[in-house]
């Protein structure tokens, strides 16, 4: 049995040729870095950077950006080569396909569920504090706080909107699957975010970044900065949802900044989603890399002047309590009197903000699936189409139920984390994928090349590989545990329906494409 069959170049390079019946090549560089922001900036720096600063890094988290930015720029590159090599829809799954072979394309493909639904699922958490943030601010009600979380958080030791139901148990987060439900609806019938609109909420959400940078900068007491780490002497600290113990070493020092690497590493997920626009592009050889690295370039410069700016507000313990949820608005309330106007800004201009990503990553799993289904591994019902709107409905609905199941009863820490190991895991693959391939394909048309691939390319996989380490073993268990699952479909269902293997893949003769010959 040939484990590591791949899919023929040629045919891929063909599939990328435009035709009346492929997508449309509208998509410029600018719009493609709009895609790249628009998928980048929500929920991680919103949400998961107090968190991270609250139970890990402290003020130290501008550093935990930087490392994770390191890991994602070095992964990065090894994207940019892949989408300027094999301009094609589908992402790191269809590259891998053709360069590593069958089961490796199938462990990113499943693997790809993790950054895409779950964190469809994570932002879509994010969106529920900041929608009972914005019916408190402006109609003075809010969900109560069981209809509002998973059944593993309480309410101990809230203040606030929640100040009232100390001890409550969450049931269900009804906003988090409201969100899910709109959004998959939109895009069943194919409104799919057009590109002037993510432009306008690229442009509301970089501004209101830049307004907290410039603004909150006057406000940064630097008695919040000192000590920058956590020091290890800081102890049991109790909180909403239990203890934290900063005893423990990932909680504290340098190994605390590492662990807070892997929670803000979820802030820069989506640039990879630029790759999942190759087939839309206008010039994806030379402007796919400069898409993805430029608004990673951007996003980093960003955050951690954000994040500095951030923790410079109130102690990052405020993040574990008071400030646990929503907790930009929080530090804007607490510390720069004036500016209510700003945070109730910062509350509407979130929700749209949160709706673009996670649109983004509903889309971008349902378009994986969908070139899955299409190659046999999958039920052809990931690739069924609605005979008007000619979107894939049915897949649509079924993640909808999937995507639900974790926004509704799994709390976002576990779902973030679930989503960040999902997705380093799969940036190792692709810098080993890189690295592989410069070796046994030399002679491939490489528009872009990843600059020291020898050093960028292992680099990248190391550092990847020690934020995976730095989230314990519990995290290890899930992705290992998600995995074997897809072990199980693989074996017990795509091996036997693989179209490549059956040999249904058509390789049409097409001498113009540059990588023909491979
Ligand atoms: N990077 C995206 C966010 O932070 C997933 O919401």
């Amino acid at each position: 049995m040939k484990l590591f069959i791949k899919k023929p170049i040629a045919q891929l390079m063909a599939a990328a040729k435009e035709t009346e019946k492929t997508l449309k090549r509208t998509l410029g560089l600018g719009s493609l870095i709009a895609l790249g922001i628009g998928a980048i900036i929500g929920a991680g720096i919103f949400v998961r950077t107090a968190a991270a600063a609250g139970e890990h890094a402290g003020p130290a988290v501008t550093i935990s950006f930087l490392i994770a930015a390191s890991g994602c720029a070095l992964a990065g590159f090894c994207y940019a080569e892949f989408a300027s090599t094999i301009p094609n829809a589908g992402s790191a799954y269809t590259y891998s396909y053709a360069t590593m072979g069958e089961f490796v394309a199938w462990i990113i493909g499943w693997d790809l569920v993790l950054e895409y639904a779950l964190g469809a699922a994570t932002v879509s958490i994010g969106w529920a504090q900041y929608f009972n943030e914005f019916l408190n601010t402006f109609f003075g009600v809010h969900i109560p706080y069981a209809l509002s979380h998973a059944p593993f958080e309480t309410s101990n030791l809230h203040t606030g909107m929640y100040a009232a139901e100390f001890g409550t148990r969450g049931i269900v987060n009804l906003p988090a699957i409201f969100i899910i439900l709109m959004l998959t609806l939109l895009l069943i019938r194919g409104m799919a975010e057009s590109a002037i609109v993510n432009n306008i909420i690229v442009i509301i959400k970089v501004a209101i970044v830049l307004m907290i940078i410039g603004l909150g900068w006057h406000y940064i007491n630097p008695m919040f900065h000192t000590p920058y780490m956590i020091p290890a002497d800081a102890g049991i600290v109790k909180v909403s949802t239990g203890t934290v113990n900063y005893a423990d070493t990932f909680n504290h020092g340098w190994l605390g900044v590492l662990r807070g690497a892997s929670v803000v590493f979820f802030a820069f997920i989506g640039f990879d989603a630029v790759s999942t626009a190759a087939q839309e592009a206008k010039n994806p050889q030379k402007d796919m890399p400069k898409g993805i690295l430029i608004s990673l370039a951007f996003c980093t410069l960003l955050y951690i002047l954000f994040s500095h700016v951030l923790t410079g507000l109130v102690s990052f313990k405020d993040f574990l309590i008071q400030g646990k949820e929503a907790s930009v608005t929080y530090a804007i309330k607490a510390s720069m009197p004036g500016y209510g106007w700003l945070a109730n800004f910062v509350t509407v201009a979130i929700l749209a903000g949160f709706s673009s990503v996670i649109l983004v990553m509903l889309m971008g799993q349902t378009r994986v699936f969908y070139t899955m289904s299409t190659d046999g591994l999958i039920p052809p019902i990931f690739s069924k189409l609605h005979p008007k709107f000619r979107t894939p409905y049915k897949s649509q609905w079924l993640f909808f139920g999937f995507v639900s199941l974790f926004a509704g009863f799994i709390p976002d820490r576990i779902v973030g984390d679930m989503v960040s190991i999902g997705t380093l895991f799969a940036f190792v693959l692709v810098c080993f994928g890189i690295f592989i391939l410069r070796r046994t394909d030399p002679g491939l048309v490489r528009p872009f090349k990843t600059p020291w691939y020898k050093i960028v390319c292992p680099l990248g996989a190391i550092i990847c590989l020690c934020m995976i380490a730095s989230e314990g073993w519990e995290n290890w268990a899930r992705l290992f545990g998600w995995l074997i699952i897809g072990f199980v479909v693989y074996f017990g269902y795509s091996i036997k329906k693989s179209h490549v293997r059956k040999g249904l893949v058509e390789v049409p003769a097409d001498p113009s494409s540059p990588n023909f010959m491979e």
